[in-house]
C-alpha cells in the first residue's frame, strides 16, 4: 500500500500542528510505502515573500526530521523537486470542468473573504490531484480541510481513466482520522496560527515558558478547589503526561491550595522534555543544512523515477509521446 501526503510550508509548527498532524504521519510511515512532500509549488498560490517561502521549506524539513520522519522509511521530498507533476497537471486541467473547480469550498471561501484569486488558485485541487496520482497513490491521510479536494483527485482520476484507459491511475481513498482531538491553544480556541494562540514545539525556553504562563485560566484564588475539567492547562497536560500524573494534577485542583501557576509549571516541564529529544536533534540537524537539502534531493529522484512511470503511460494514452 502506497501512503502519500504533502504539506504546505506555513512557518513555526506548534503542538496542535505536532499532535494533530506530525505524529499521525510519523505514525503512519511503518504501515506502508510512505511518501511525504512539501508542498511548496502549492505554497505559491498565496504568493509568500521569497526568502520567507526559501526559509518555511528548510523550517518544515527540519520540523518532521527532528519529530521522527525516517527517510529509510519515509521519501520525503520538495515537490518542486519533481517538475513532472507540472506536467502531469497540465494532462489532468484538459479533462477538468471548471464547474468542479468552481464548486471547491476553499476556492469559494477564498472569494467570499474578497480575496482576489489567481489561476494557481482556482486549479490548486488539479496541482493536488495530479500530486496523487503521479505517484499512484492508495491511501491519503489529510485533515478534514482537503476532504473535498481529495474527492476532486478521485473524480479527475475516473475521468481520466474513463476517457482513456481504466488502468492508468490508481483511485486513491483519503484517510482522515477522526480520533485526533483538537488541542486547544492559549485562550481555549482552536490552536492555530491565525488566531495568535499557539506554544511553539520548537523556540526559546523562555518563549515557550511565556507562551505557557499565558494560557487563560479563570480568577478562582490560589486556595480553593477548582474544576480540572473546564481548565486548558489540564487539557493540555493531558497530552504529554502519564495518567497517573494527569489524576495528580485533577486531585491537585480538586484538593485546594494549588494554583494556577504551579500547574503551569507542571505543564511547562512535561513540554520542555517531552520534545527535548526532538530539539536536540533539530539542533543537530539545523548545524548540517546540506546534509538536509542533500536528502530531500536524493529522496526526490526516488519519487522522480515513480512518477516518470506514470508520465510515460499518460503520454501514451493522450498522444503526446
Ligand atoms: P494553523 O491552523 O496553525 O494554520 P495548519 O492549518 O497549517 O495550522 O495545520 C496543519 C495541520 O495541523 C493540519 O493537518 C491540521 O489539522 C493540524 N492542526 C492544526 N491545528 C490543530 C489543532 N489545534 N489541533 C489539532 N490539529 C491541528
Ligand atoms: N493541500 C494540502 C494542504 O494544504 C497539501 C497538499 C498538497 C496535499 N498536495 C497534496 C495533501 C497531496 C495530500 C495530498 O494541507
Amino acid at each position: 500500500m502506497r501512503i502519500l501526503t504533502g504539506i504546505q510550508p506555513s512557518g513555526t509548527p506548534h503542538i496542535g500542528n505536532y499532535f494533530g498532524a506530525i505524529r499521525t504521519t510519523v505514525d503512519l510511515q511503518s504501515k506502508g510505502e510512505s511518501f511525504l512532500f512539501i508542498a511548496d509549488y502549492h505554497a505559491l498560490t498565496t504568493s509568500p515573500e521569497p526568502a520567507k517561502l526559501r526559509g518555511n521549506i528548510m523550517t518544515l524539513a527540519l520540523d518532521y526530521l527532528a519529530c521522527g520522519l525516517d527517510t529509510e522509511k519515509t521519501i520525503f521530498f520538495r515537490q518542486s523537486d519533481v517538475p513532472q507533476v507540472c506536467e502531469l497537471t497540465w494532462y489532468l486541467n484538459c479533462v477538468t470542468s471548471v464547474g468542479l473547480l468552481e464548486r471547491a469550498h476553499s476556492y469559494k471561501d477564498k472569494i467570499a473573504h474578497n480575496f482576489v484569486p489567481n489561476n494557481g488558485l482556482f486549479s490548486y485541487p488539479v496541482l493536488m490531484a495530479a500530486d496523487i496520482l503521479i505517484y499512484q497513490s492508495n491511501l491519503v491521510p489529510v485533515g478534514k480541510d482537503q476532504k473535498q479536494h481529495l474527492e476532486i483527485a478521485r473524480d479527475i482520476a475516473i475521468r481520466f481513466n474513463t476517457l482513456y484507459n481504466e488502468n492508468i491511475f490508481t483511485i486513491p481513498e483519503g484517510y482522515i482520522p477522526d480520533a485526533v482531538a483538537v488541542v486547544p491553544g492559549t485562550d481555549g480556541q482552536k490552536m492555530s496560527k491565525s488566531y495568535n494562540n499557539t506554544i511553539p514545539i520548537f523556540g526559546a525556553e523562555k518563549a515557550i515558558r511565556k507562551a505557557v504562563m499565558n494560557i487563560v485560566t479563570d480568577c478562582t484564588p490560589m486556595e480553593e478547589p477548582k474544576d480540572p475539567d473546564k481548565c486548558n492547562v489540564v487539557a493540555l497536560y493531558k497530552l504529554l503526561a502519564t495518567p497517573a500524573e494527569l489524576e495528580q494534577m485533577k486531585e491537585n485542583y480538586r484538593a485546594g491550595n494549588y494554583g494556577y501557576g504551579h500547574a503551569k509549571q507542571a505543564l511547562f516541564e512535561r513540554l520542555w522534555s517531552f520534545f527535548e529529544p526532538m530539539r536536540k536533534r533539530r539542533a543537530e540537524l539545523a548545524e548540517n543544512l546540506d546534509f538536509v537539502r542533500d536528502l530531500l534531493k536524493r529522496n526526490a529522484e526516488k519519487a522522480a523515477v515513480e512518477a516518470e512511470k506514470t508520465l510515460k503511460k499518460v503520454r501514451l494514452a493522450v498522444g503526446i509521446d
